[in-house]
């Protein structure tokens, strides 16, 4: 059976006037989608494009979870936040602090994934990056991968870029992700959530730096 690649991004795209003041009213919104999906190799029922992946045949094919950590993994949080932070370095981007609280949450999400092969997020209002069928590295590497996608000349919003954004936004100070994993087929399931979040309408500019 072939493997399954998913990625998905929270968009939480806040419209926020230049020189917010304190106490004005931010209307903010998250809707999600697949952005990018590909099968390793093909399997019977199923089929995936570059935006949508859709089943075929039968029912939907779930798996079980194999591994749920119950505390946080310590060589996953060292692997996934130097992953991040060497990035964002490439992106004049201070490190992320990893955050306990950020953390638990995501862990708290992650332990609800029903291994199905869809990506919905969380009602969380962080910024968050998803990635099915990516071990840790990888996953985080996928969404950085974006970079080649976003056009610095036009610095906004796009939602093949999105994972990329806000991995090196520059005001996002402090990390918390978790990974359960389903069994063969889709893999690790990986949630990283952002604090404050990024990919906010008018900031591209000042938080999505070029590399250095
Ligand atoms: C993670 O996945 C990448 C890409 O498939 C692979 O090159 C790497 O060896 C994997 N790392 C681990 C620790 O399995
Ligand atoms: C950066 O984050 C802080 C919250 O820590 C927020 O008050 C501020 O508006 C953000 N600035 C920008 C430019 O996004």
């Amino acid at each position: 059976m072939g493997q399954l690649y998913l990625l998905l991004f929270a968009v939480i795209c806040i419209f926020a006037t230049s020189g917010l003041a304190q106490g004005v009213t931010v209307t903010s919104y998250s809707t999600v989608r697949v952005t990018q999906a590909k099968t390793v190799s093909t399997t019977t029922s199923f089929l995936t494009s570059n935006t949508i992946v859709y089943r075929t045949a039968t029912g939907t094919y779930t798996e079980k979870v194999t591994v749920k950590p119950t505390t946080v993994d310590a060589a996953f949080q060292k692997e996934v936040l130097e992953v991040h932070n060497s990035l964002r370095a490439i992106h004049q981007a201070t490190s992320l602090a990893w955050a306990p609280e950020l953390a638990s949450k995501a862990q708290s999400f992650a332990n609800d994934y029903i291994c199905n092969g869809q990506l919905e997020h969380s009602t969380l209002r962080y910024g968050e990056n998803l990635a099915l069928g990516f071990n840790t590295s990888a996953a985080v590497l996928a969404w950085y991968n974006e970079v080649k996608l976003y056009d610095f000349n036009n610095p906004t919003f796009a939602a093949d870029t999105g994972h990329f954004t806000q991995l090196v936004w520059k005001n996002s100070s402090s990390l918390g992700c978790a990974f359960v994993r389903c069994a063969q087929y889709y893999g690790q399931y990986t949630v990283c959530e952002y604090d404050p979040p990024g990919n906010v309408i008018g900031q591209f500019e000042q938080n999505v730096l070029p590399q250095q």
